[in-house]
This record gives C-alpha cells, sequence and structure tokens, in this order.
C-alpha cells in the first residue's frame, strides 16, 4: 500500500480498499494488519455482541495529554462508572432545557451577520458549537475566551490527527514546531479548564449542569468527590467531542443545502409552517422531520466521526473471520455509508432515502457501550440550529473553489466553506 495516499486522503484510500476487497478488506502497514470491516453484521458483533473482546484503538498513549482517562478514551471499569455519573446531563429532561440555549446561541450568531456578506460557515459553525456546549454543559459564557479556545482545539486536532495515525508514534516526544505549538494550545486549554473547575468550587452548587454533576458525584464506597485531574479530562472530553463534531455536522449540512436548492426550499417551507417567525423550542424538533432528514442525510455522506478503531485482547471470531490478540479492526462510516449494496445510489444527496436495511449500516454516532453519549444532544443541536438559521437567511453557494473533505480527527471542509448570506423576507 502507499503509505503517502493513506496519509493524504484517507477516506480515499480506504474506499479503494472497499471497492477492491468488498466486505471485509484486509490492509497491511508494517507488521500490523488492519481489517477494514464493511459488512453491517460484522460490525454489530464486533461493536455490541463481542465488544468486551476489544479494546478502544488506537489506545490513549498517543492522546493522553488531551483526552487523558476521558470518557471518549478511558476503558472499563472507569469507562462504565464515568458514563454514569455523566449519562443524567443528557436525559431528555435535561435536554429539553438546552433548547432555548441552542436556540438563543443561533440568534446570537446570525444577529451578526449582514446581507451579501461571504462568511467562512465552516468557522461559524465551529463559534455557534462552541457557544452551546459551553453554555449548556458547563453553564459558562466563553465569549471572550471563544476565540482563544477555538484556535487551541484547532491546532490541538490537527495535531491529533497525525498522533492517531499509524506512523503518529514517531512524532511523539519529536521536538518538532508542530509538537511545540500544540503543547502551547494544551496549555491553554488546561488553564482555561482547570480556571472553570475553580471557580465551580468557590461558588458551589450554582448549576445543575455537568459540570455541577460530576462536581456533586461521589463514589459509593469511600465518599470521595472526582479530583480536578479526572474532572479535566472529562471537560475537556466533551469540550472536543461535543463541540467538532456537531459543527463539522451544521457546516456539511450547510454545505449540502447550497448545492441543493430544490432541498433546502423543502426546509424552508418546512420551518415556515412550523415556525413562522416564532423562536423554535425543544418540542419543535418532533415537528420537524423534514429538517431531520435533511440532517440524517447529511450526517451519511459526511460523518463527522469517520472511522473507529478496535483491538482485540484476546482471539475471538467474526463470523467466519478469526482474529489473533492485537489484531485492529476499522469501521469507517465515511466508507460503509457510501457503499453501494447498502445504499442505493449512494453519491445523492436524498433526505427521504428510505432507511437502510440493516442498522448497523448507518452509524454516525458509533454503536454499543461506547453509542456517543452526546447523540440527542447533537441532534437537538442540528435540528434548532438549522431551524432557526432557515427562518432569516439563507445561505448560497459562493463561486469560489471546490469544497474538498479533509479527513482529520473529524471530517471537515479542508480550507474553510464560503458561503453568501442572503436574508430572508
Ligand atoms: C453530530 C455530532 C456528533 C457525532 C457525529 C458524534 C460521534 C461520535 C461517535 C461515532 C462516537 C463513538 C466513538 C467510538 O466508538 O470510538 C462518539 C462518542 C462520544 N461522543 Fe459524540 N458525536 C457527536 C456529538 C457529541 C456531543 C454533542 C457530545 C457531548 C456534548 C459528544 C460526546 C461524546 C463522548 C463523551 C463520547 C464517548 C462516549 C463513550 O465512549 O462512552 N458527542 N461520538
Amino acid at each position: 500500500m502507499n503509505p503517502v495516499r493513506l496519509f493524504r486522503d484517507p477516506v480515499g484510500f480506504f474506499r479503494e480498499m472497499a471497492d477492491s476487497q468488498g466486505p471485509l478488506a484486509r490492509i497491511k502497514f508494517g507488521p500490523q494488519v488492519f481489517y477494514l470491516l464493511n459488512d453491517p453484521g460484522r460490525i454489530e458483533e464486533a461493536l455490541v455482541r463481542k465488544a468486551s473482546s476489544f479494546e478502544k484503538f488506537p489506545r490513549i498513549d498517543r492522546t493522553r495529554g488531551l483526552f487523558g482517562e476521558g470518557l471518549l478514551t478511558s476503558e472499563e471499569p472507569l469507562h462504565l462508572r464515568q458514563r454514569r455519573l455523566a449519562q443524567p446531563a443528557f436525559h431528555r429532561e435535561k435536554l429539553a432545557g438546552y433548547a432555548s440555549e441552542m436556540v438563543e446561541a443561533t440568534e446570537r450568531l446570525t444577529g451578526g451577520w449582514q446581507e451579501g456578506m461571504t462568511v467562512d460557515a465552516a468557522h461559524e459553525m465551529g463559534v455557534l458549537a462552541l457557544d452551546i456546549v459551553s453554555r449548556t454543559l458547563f453553564s459558562t459564557q466563553t465569549n471572550e475566551q471563544a476565540e482563544q479556545i477555538s484556535a487551541s482545539l484547532n491546532t490541538v486536532i490537527e495535531t491529533l490527527n497525525h498522533l492517531v495515525m499509524p506512523w503518529g508514534k514517531l512524532l511523539v516526544g519529536m521536538p518538532t514546531p508542530v509538537r511545540r505549538r500544540y503543547r502551547r494550545a494544551l496549555e491553554t486549554l488546561d488553564a482555561i479548564i482547570y480556571g472553570l473547575i475553580e471557580e465551580r468550587r468557590r461558588a458551589p452548587g450554582v448549576a445543575e449542569d455537568l459540570l455541577g454533576m460530576l462536581m456533586n458525584a461521589r463514589d459509593g464506597e469511600t465518599g470521595e468527590g472526582m479530583p480536578n485531574l479526572q474532572l479535566r479530562d472529562e471537560l475537556m472530553t466533551m469540550f472536543v467531542a461535543g463541540h467538532d463534531t456537531t459543527a463539522n455536522a451544521l457546516a456539511w449540512t450547510l454545505h449540502l443545502l447550497s448545492l441543493h436548492p430544490e432541498q433546502r426550499e423543502l426546509l424552508e417551507r418546512e420551518v415556515d409552517w412550523v415556525l413562522g417567525k416564532r423562536p423554535a423550542t425543544g418540542e419543535d424538533v418532533g415537528r420537524l422531520p423534514f429538517t431531520s432528514a435533511v440532517f440524517r442525510e447529511s450526517l451519511r455522506m459526511y460523518p463527522p466521526v469517520w472511522i473507529l478503531g478496535r483491538r482485540a485482547l484476546a482471539p475471538v471470531e467474526l463470523s467466519g473471520l478469526r482474529l489473533e490478540r492485537g489484531a485492529v479492526l476499522l469501521v469507517s462510516m465515511a466508507v460503509l455509508h457510501r457503499r453501494p449494496e447498502l445504499f442505493a445510489d449512494p453519491e445523492r444527496f436524498d433526505p427521504l432515502r428510505p432507511p437502510p436495511e440493516h442498522r448497523f449500516a448507518y452509524l454516525p454516532f458509533g454503536a454499543g457501550a461506547r453509542l456517543c453519549i452526546g447523540e440527542r444532544f447533537a441532534w437537538m443541536e442540528g435540528v434548532l440550529c438549522l431551524a432557526t438559521m432557515a427562518q432569516r437567511w439563507r445561505l448560497e453557494r459562493d463561486e469560489g473553489g471546490a469544497v474538498e473533505a479533509q479527513a482529520l480527527l473529524t471530517l471537515r471542509p479542508r480550507n474553510g466553506l464560503p458561503l453568501r448570506l442572503r436574508r430572508r423576507s
């Protein structure tokens, strides 16, 4: 295989592997063998039924500086304990309370937009998603810090892209300028997060948000609270996982709508009919089926989390595929969601396409015990933000160059997403 190709265009590389090898592609990189699963049955086995035979790949050592032992990267039994503590922040009743923050944040953002202006919609959605996650989960208003957080997160995410790749091992510990920038960005983020924790310790009990829940949680046996380091890891994880993913999901949806004015018009009609000019509420999410369908189809075509990895902890078999201990499985949603045997005419943006026959053919939020904890949060955010934007604005294609996807830690538009703002009457 050609490592340069894998580095430049990993999604293209994996798609070719799936085209040439089918439901089970075997890829050798140095001494390591990777199996790219493109078959929903085996994916279900790996992520759900035999999940305990696997650990996450890559292991956290390379991303330890960022996520530490937060929910995304920890393993059992710590993962399950932390997941239980964080779960209430994502319960249905809690989510309903976040709806107004989501709508108000969108109104604040679009309040600064001007007719005819071209904006980088990817950047705008980044600012929006960060504002939402900060206010809903940490009750903080990071207005002044938002740009600083956003810039630092971008540096961190770009570096992480290299760290999690097979050659990432070489980068660890190397005093390269990239690595130095990464360190500095991480220090900035750490300072902000420890600041949030300290602030809350000084004034406890102010908010019933995720931060409050984690800080009030007590160990069943020792009665002790969560140490600062664990709190920091969970907050950093939520900041990164809850911001970059939804930001890209929204950006790709705006991109697709700009390419398909007929679908955009249907969405606008639904929004006008259901909401008129009044602000959306949490209950409106269920009343906007076409807007939801647009978001769902966008997550199919451009899944922000485009690949998952698992490593076998012991020999295990997946429908006739025998895996040795240490074998690595890859599930690439960016590949799977466009397989012609799973989705008819997969390159077509069709919000009304029927669901795939096999539930595990569509996995934007993963599956099993490691299913995204923010899935419902993200659905609500996607639908409410899209509807609120569409009430007043139409984002049209700018005559710039073609928009290209770049597969970093998340799938994002490589050079931003220029869109022209048109005010709706
Ligand atoms: C469109 C938006 C989103 C997408 C596409 C997405 C996707 C995913 C995926 C695929 C996983 C599983 C990773 C794996 O199995 O290796 C995951 C896990 C996770 N996501 Fe999301 N996510 C989104 C939004 C969010 C939001 C809004 C939050 C928090 C506010 C969040 C927090 C997390 C956390 C903490 C995990 C780790 C869960 C665990 O292992 O227990 N995500 N996400």
